[in-house]
């Protein structure tokens, strides 16, 4: 399908999606725990926060790229790991990738995909996540297909001891994927398929094992408390994703953007540190670089990109950003991402 350039903020994407899903599976995608404050704080969270610009500066010659562990990227905007993508689009997972590849960010593949993860494009530097499985054998296995297929870096998910209530899906009755589609990653060598286990003994040691059977650096995904920071760092994780998992698992945390300041504090400088939840524009991209992200993800409005146009959807999604990006540091009067501080931000009474 070409891309509709109708389409003038993820917003728009957001509603074209909408009309090509069924209510279970858009549900199912805008969904989160309980009541849904933790999604709601997410976005509120970011318009809280006043942006304080600088003038006269020259900011004709600009850039958008970072680099990300070793790695140059066009955005600072990669692709936080998201269940399902052929729920989404008959070309899912593939089409993700293809988009990604073009937009030169990460992206990062869900435990949970609905394609191999040998088939998603090599052209794309790709991580891995994972949900650390009672069954050591079986991560250690697809953490090898992983390592044998070029990905770059492990994500291992440690908000999820248990899986959130998402009472939509519940109402709606959504608990199996349509015929057809099935988590391609968790069938065995036995060629059975397994469901993904939700691991509550996961400990800090679990984190070391996985180390251990791996050249693979290894972040984590899911942390927003800075003592968890920084025992990471002392566990020799090689980066940070702040999240609450899109507000999907405990309901009523604090918002990832209000979190990150204390853990940006609590880590060394330049330690990579992944925002997400509620990235919708270039300006929260840019809060929550000045605040000490090294880079943000987005979970849902790459969903959204899917369903309403595949491939040249995610695409929109991610050009969109990276233009609101660029004139958004032009506005701020900064060049490149790696030039923001929290001198950008508004710390006094509130504006509004
Ligand atoms: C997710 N997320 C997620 N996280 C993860 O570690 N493994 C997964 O398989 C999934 N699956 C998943 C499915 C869907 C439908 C959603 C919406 C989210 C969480 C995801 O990685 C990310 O943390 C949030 O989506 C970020 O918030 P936004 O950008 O959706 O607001």
């Amino acid at each position: 399908m070409p891309a509709d350039t109708r389409w003038f903020s993820l917003d728009d994407i957001e509603k074209a999606a909408q009309n090509t899903l069924t209510k279970e599976h858009a549900d199912f995608f805008a969904g989160a725990a309980g009541d849904e404050s933790t999604l709601r704080s997410n976005r509120d969270a970011f318009e809280r926060i006043r942006l304080r610009p600088r003038v006269l500066r020259d900011v004709s010659s600009r850039s958008t790229g970072i680099t990300l562990l070793g790695r140059h990227l066009d955005t600072p905007v990669i692709v936080s790991p998201t269940a399902f993508h052929r729920l989404a689009h008959p070309d899912g997972e593939i089409a993700t990738a293809r988009a990604v590849a073009a937009a030169n960010t990460v992206m990062i593949v869900s435990m949970a995909a609905t394609t191999r993860i040998e088939a998603i494009g090599e052209e794309t530097e790709r991580w891995l996540q994972l949900y650390l499985q009672p069954d050591g054998d079986f991560t250690t296995a697809l953490v090898q297909r992983a390592e044998k297929a070029g990905y770059g870096a492990l994500v291992v998910t440690v908000d999820s001891p248990v899986l959130g209530r998402r009472e939509r899906d519940h109402r709606n009755g959504f608990h199996d994927l349509p015929a057809g589609l099935r988590c391609e990653n968790m069938v065995d060598d036995a060629g059975t398929l397994r469901s993904i286990a939700m691991d509550a003994s996961v400990t800090w040691e679990s984190v070391d094992r996985l180390r251990a059977v791996t050249g693979l650096p290894v972040l984590l995904k899911g942390v927003l408390h800075p003592d968890d920071a920084r025992r990471a760092v002392d566990h020799g994780v090689a980066g940070i994703v702040v999240s609450n998992h899109g507000g999907r698992q405990l309901d009523g945390t604090v918002a990832t953007i209000d979190a990150l300041p204390a853990i940006a504090e609590a880590v060394p400088d330049g330690f990579p540190l992944i925002l997400d939840g509620g990235v919708r524009r270039g300006i929260d991209v840019v809060r929550a670089l000045a605040l000490g992200a090294s880079a943000v993800g987005i979970g849902r409005p790459v969903l959204w990109g899917l369903a309403a146009g595949g491939q040249d959807g995610v695409s929109q999604v991610l050009d969109l950003l990276r233009t609101e990006v660029d004139e958004a540091l032009a506005l701020c009067g900064v060049s490149r991402p790696d030039h923001l501080d929290p001198d950008v931000i508004w710390t006094g009474p509130p504006t509004h």
